[in-house]
């Protein structure tokens, strides 16, 4: 066992939306290869690290990412060769202060986060431990119940449906595994539901139903339909999470929806509707309800809900200390997703998810809607214990991988995987 960086290597491969995305590959002194692909974000937050693309119109219509390849091999691999690969803080902080930059905009997060995974990786293989053990360490048992997608609108889909994500969450399962089957049998539920009514069944970017609804209520109403007649109890065994991705939403001061609900809405308006929604369905969760500059009303929201369903930050903290510690102080939310490529390296993204362990804030591992076969993510959720992760629906085969690698994890955990749901109440 030698974990000294002996080389990095990096290629050019695609992600689930056939973009093209970064895989690093770090070989260790020993002969160790750990290899890793960052995913890519279609929602994004504005203070998101950088995404390096080489903007060559001749490629993948400016979206190559060559020149972050290049950045691995050349600029990266320079300094890192040497260090050891274990020393997960001091290789991070070495491609941080290379970049320079506060985003990482120099050199790409998108090249950054491939490295500092993939070293992780290569480390954990070399020291014969499970990426979960060596991330999290022997206590790290605690399987996540998943969010899973079920129903996409938004940036997500070509469709009607203004809110981004809708999910179901099995909050009443006894077990990762069970809790899968509830999700993916409401998820084929749903399916049956929508064909009836004439429904596109054909899915979005993260694998969940994209048809063209009267509005985004009818999606609430046709998951709580599909929950019960898959045979579960709505609010019991199973629960609505919902990702509105609002910053898409917010022009001019307004949220504006279409369809049915056709309409220009301030924040109290939002808010109005979320609190008839919360009381009329069984919703656990709601994610960036508002535009990511929009504090005051997160504040509000988490005043008003907060002590009732779980309120969570994407675009508004982008896995960001400074952001989250902004949030915590002024009360903004109760919840974090975290996001390893909002802010590119492993070690900053667990010291976000450090910030919300201090305050007992809830955080919640999610994927990208570009992903890959990766699952890093997987892995990251049971080292991080948080006990949620969002990882798309049960079809499209880069979501699935992430729930059969936890299905694994929790076959080899055997009597020791603990699942549970914690609630706001
Ligand atoms: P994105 O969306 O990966 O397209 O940014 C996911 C989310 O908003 O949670
Ligand atoms: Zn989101």
């Amino acid at each position: 066992m030698n974990t000294v960086i002996a080389d990095v290597k990096a290629l050019e491969v695609l992600d689930s939306r056939g973009w093209p995305t970064v895989k690093a590959k770090v070989t260790l002194a020993d002969g160790t290869v750990g290899a890793a692909a960052v995913p890519s974000g279609a929602s994004t937050g504005e203070n998101e690290a950088v995404e390096l693309r080489d903007g060559d119109k001749s490629r993948f219509s400016g979206k190559g990412v060559l020149k972050a390849v290049a950045n691995v091999e050349d600029t990266i691999a320079r300094q890192v060769k040497g260090l050891d690969a274990t020393n997960q803080r001091v290789l991070d902080e070495v491609m941080i202060n290379l970049d320079g930059t506060l985003n990482k905009g120099r050199l790409g997060a998108n090249a950054i986060l491939s490295v500092s995974m993939a070293a992780a990786v290569a480390s954990a293989k070399s020291l014969g431990l499970p990426l979960y053990k060596y991330l999290g360490g022997t206590e790290a048992n605690r399987l996540p119940v998943p969010m899973m997608n079920i129903l996409n609108g938004g940036k997500h889909a070509d469709n009607s449906v203004d809110f981004q994500e809708f999910m179901v969450m099995p909050i009443g399962a006894p077990s990762f595994h069970e809790g899968l089957r509830y999700g993916a049998e409401v998820f084929h539920t749903l399916k049956g539901l929508l064909n009836k009514t004439g429904y596109s069944t054909a899915v979005g970017d993260e694998g969940g139903f994209a048809p063209d609804l009267t509005g985004n209520e009818e999606a609430c109403e046709l998951i709580v339909e599909a929950i019960e007649a898959a045979g579960f109890k709505p609010g019991k065994d199973v629960s609505i999470a919902l990702d509105p991705a609002a910053s898409s939403l917010f022009k001019n001061g307004r949220y504006h929806l279409t369809g049915e609900d056709s309409c220009d809405l301030t924040s109290e308006q939002m808010l109005a509707i979320y609190k008839d929604w919360v009381e009329r369905f069984p919703i656990v969760s709601i994610e960036d309800g508002f535009d990511e500059n929009d504090w005051p009303a997160f504040k509000g929201m988490t005043a008003a809900l907060g002590n009732k369903i779980q309120i969570v930050g994407d675009d508004l903290y982008v896995t960001n200390t400074r952001f989250v510690c902004r949030g915590i102080t002024e009360h903004s939310t109760n919840a974090v997703l975290i996001k390893l490529n909002q802010i590119g390296t492993v070690t900053e993204t667990v010291d976000a998810i450090n910030m919300c362990r201090d305050a007992g804030w809830n955080y919640v591992i999610s994927h990208r809607s570009g992903e890959t076969e990766d699952t890093f993510m997987a892995d990251f959720a049971v080292a991080m214990g948080g006990g949620q992760i969002k990882t798309g629906s049960a079809s499209r085969s880069e979501r699935i991988a992430k729930y059969n690698r936890l299905l694994e994890i929790e076959h080899e955990l055997g009597p020791c995987a603990k699942f549970y749901w914690k609630s706001m109440v």
